[in-house]
């Protein structure tokens, strides 16, 4: 696992990379608008990084993070991420994606709807809920007592093991909140949200989490 490819180079991309870059990964970034776009990046980034595109991202990454707006989902390149790891941190907002009736009705999660494109990758949902800023600050090693934990979501244990160590690489502690179709607990809106948490508390949270109807309806 030496090579993390981005899909996205936005905000959270962008700091994924350099987490990535500081722990001494390789990157390999891309965007829509092309990799020559990502020049600056890639000059700040250093001789770990190089910018591509989606799918040569997707090709080169042995673990590839999808980062876009969740509107484009259906664009991210299918048959080079066969059978790979895949890091979801895609959040639904109506007003930016459109309305996507599963989402809306609740009857899946928008990592599901990931899987579903991407069906025989191993989607694990990470760094969804947490401000993209925080990702290069809030970091601590391993041990620090009350260190900033985040959840994760996945079908595949194995890959839900491997991205527990890339955060803790990166300096966070790991609340596996069970499979994808769990994770609506740290969508938009949910206590979990956004907030600094330690492990303790985010558990609290996933636990505490409703469904938007159940919010609506006031239960
Ligand atoms: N911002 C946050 O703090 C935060 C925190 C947690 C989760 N999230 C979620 O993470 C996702 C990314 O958020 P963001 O804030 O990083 O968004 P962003 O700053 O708007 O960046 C989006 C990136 O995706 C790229 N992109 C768009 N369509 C693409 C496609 N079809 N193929 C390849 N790349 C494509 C964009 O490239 P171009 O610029 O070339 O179009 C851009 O690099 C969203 O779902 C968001 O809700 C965001």
């Amino acid at each position: 696992m030496q090579t993390i490819g981005l899909i996205g180079a936005g905000h959270i991309g962008s700091q994924v990379a350099r987490l990535a870059v500081r722990n001494g990964y390789d990157v390999v970034i891309s965007n829509s608008r092309g990799p020559e776009t990502l020049a600056g990046l890639v000059s700040e980034l250093g001789s770990r990084a190089r910018a591509a595109t989606p799918q040569e991202a997707a090709r080169a990454g042995d673990i590839v993070v999808v980062t876009v707006p969740l509107k484009n989902y259906r664009q991210v390149p299918v048959e080079p991420l066969a059978g790979k790891l895949v890091i979801d941190t895609n959040n639904y907002y109506p007003q930016r994606d459109g309305n996507i009736p599963e989402l809306d009705n609740e009857s899946a999660t928008t990592s599901e709807l990931l899987q579903a494109h991407l069906k025989t990758s191993k989607v694990v949902k990470g760094f969804n809920h947490i401000y993209a800023a925080d990702l290069t600050t809030h970091g601590q090693p391993a041990g620090t007592k009350n260190r900033r934990a985040l959840a994760i979501f996945g079908n595949d244990a194995e890959a839900k093991r491997t991205v527990s160590r890339l955060l803790d690489q990166f300096g966070f502690d790991t609340v596996d909140g069970g499979p994808l179709g769990e994770s609506w607990r740290i969508q938009r809106d949910t206590p979990g949200y956004g907030p600094r948490r330690n492990a303790e508390e985010l558990r609290k949270d996933l636990a505490a989490a409703g469904r938007y109807k159940e919010r609506a309806s006031g239960a």
